[in-house]
């Protein structure tokens, strides 16, 4: 039992042991990691996944400075139950443009990945207002503040421009735009030709129905967008191609 003996030598020595273990976990970290630098990317690209238009990030703004991610998770998990219940299950394309992630870690309430046009908007208002006038047991807080609170576009240019910064594909044009986006995508008599081709599929309207740009617009055309731009009926994962 030579090799065992030896092994002792190891296991006596502290200072040898811990130099081993770290040697052993660098070369298995190396292994695992070193190849994720080198590949293009490890993320597949999914036909209809685009940078979110000006209001709809605006209003992923307020949905994370409301701290909705604390009882929200935007993840469907690939097991039945889950499947049944929200949807398609998430890929990994639909929030590669989300910086933070708002996976989540906990759902106090439901996912929210595929939200997008389960409800009317009418529906994200009164539930926003009010929750506990539609869902009398829930425990969402009542969020009345964003229907009063007035939103311009100043600061929408800046925010794509950081998002830019961290890898988003916003183009020049889509931050010279941005303004422009911002409102015509809340006002359904305006011009939304510009917006839409630089945001395939936005949905224009006015999301609160009331006159005013509020934060309830931003937020309800986030939460209007959300898990809408993959088409399921035509998508095909690519293992099964
Ligand atoms: C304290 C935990 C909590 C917070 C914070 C919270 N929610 Fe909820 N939410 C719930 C619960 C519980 C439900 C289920 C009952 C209901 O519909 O009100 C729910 C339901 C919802 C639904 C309906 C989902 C569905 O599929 O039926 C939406 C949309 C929603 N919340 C959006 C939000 C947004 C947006 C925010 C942040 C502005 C937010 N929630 C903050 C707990 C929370």
């Amino acid at each position: 039992m030579a090799l065992l003996d030896r092994h002792k030598t190891i296991e006596k020595n502290a200072t040898l042991l811990l130099a081993l273990s770290f040697a052993a976990v660098s070369i298995g970290g190396i292994v695992e990691i070193a190849p994720l630098f080198y590949l293009e990317n490890t993320i597949e690209k999914v036909e209809g996944v685009r940078p979110y238009a000006p209001l709809e990030l605006t209003g992923r703004d307020i949905y994370i400075r409301e701290g909705c991610y604390v009882c929200h998770s935007q993840m469907i998990r690939p097991m039945r139950d889950e499947v049944e219940r929200y949807g398609h299950y998430s890929l990994a394309a639909e929030s590669m443009y989300d910086h933070p992630f708002q996976w989540g870690s906990k759902r106090t309430g439901p996912d929210l990945a595929r939200v997008g046009g389960r409800y009317s908007d009418a529906w994200h208002v009164d539930h926003l207002l009010d929750p506990q006038a539609l869902v009398p047991e829930s425990v969402m807080p009542s969020y009345a503040h964003l229907a009063d609170t007035r939103i311009g576009a100043e600061n929408v240019a800046g925010l794509m421009r950081t998002h830019r910064a961290v890898g988003v594909p916003y183009t020049d044009a889509m931050i010279d735009a941005a303004r422009r986006d911002f409102t015509a995508q809340a006002d359904p008599d305006g011009d939304p030709d510009g917006l839409i081709e630089r945001y395939p599929g936005a949905q224009v309207r006015n999301f609160d129905g009331n006159p005013a740009l509020t934060e309830m617009d931003a937020l309800i055309a986030y939460l209007q967008v959300l898990g809408t731009m993959v088409d399921f009926s035509t998508f095909e994962p690519d293992a099964a191609r």
